[in-house]
C-alpha cells in the first residue's frame, strides 16, 4: 500500500475496538484519522459512518475503518454513500476477498463479535491487498462508485 491516510470511526459499541486498531495502525507507521467516538459516550452509528463517509469525500482519507457493536448497522449506513464500498469482515479470507474482488475502501468490524488479535490481521491483510481488476473492475463499476480510486 502507498501511503495514505486511514478514517476510523466508531459508535460506543465499538469503541474499544477503534481505540486498539487506531494504535496498529500507528504501529505500522500510518496515518489515522480518528474521528470518534470516545469512550463514555452514547451515539448513533449512522452519524460516524456519514463523518467517514465525508471524510474519504473530502480527500482527508484514502480508505477507512468502522467499528459498531455487531458491525452490522454502521456497514449499513456505511454503504448508503455511493462511493463507499464497506465490507463487514470477520476472517482473513473475507478480508483478502473484499480487496481482491470488490476494492473495498473500507473494512468494518463488529466491536461485540471480533476480538482484537483477529480485527489486527484482517486490518493487516485489508491494507496490504491490492484489488485485481479486470473482470472484478466491470463488476465493481455496476455498484455505481469509482472503482480503484483509493
Ligand atoms: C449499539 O448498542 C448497537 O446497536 C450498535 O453498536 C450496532 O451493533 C448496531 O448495528
Amino acid at each position: 500500500m502507498t501511503s495514505q491516510t486511514i478514517a476510523v470511526a466508531s459508535d460506543h459499541g465499538g469503541v474499544e475496538l477503534k481505540q486498539a486498531l487506531c494504535e496498529f495502525l500507528a504501529e505500522r507507521g500510518i496515518e489515522v484519522l480518528d474521528l470518534g467516538t470516545q469512550p463514555g459516550e452514547s451515539v448513533d452509528y449512522p452519524d460516524y459512518a456519514d463523518k467517514l463517509a465525508q471524510a474519504l469525500a473530502d480527500g482527508r482519507a484514502q480508505r477507512g475503518v468502522l467499528v459498531c457493536g455487531s458491525g452490522i448497522g454502521i456497514s449499513i449506513a456505511a454503504n448508503r454513500h455511493r462511493h463507499i464500498r464497506a465490507a463487514l469482515i470477520h476472517d482473513a479470507y473475507g478480508a483478502r476477498m473484499c480487496r481482491q474482488h470488490n476494492d473495498a475502501n473500507v473494512i468494518v468490524f463488529g466491536g461485540r463479535t471480533t476480538g482484537v488479535e483477529v480485527a489486527r490481521d484482517c486490518l493487516g491483510i485489508f491494507l496490504d491487498t491490492e484489488f485485481e481488476g479486470g473482470r472484478h473492475a466491470r463488476r465493481v463499476a455496476k455498484l455505481g462508485g469509482e472503482p480503484g480510486c483509493c
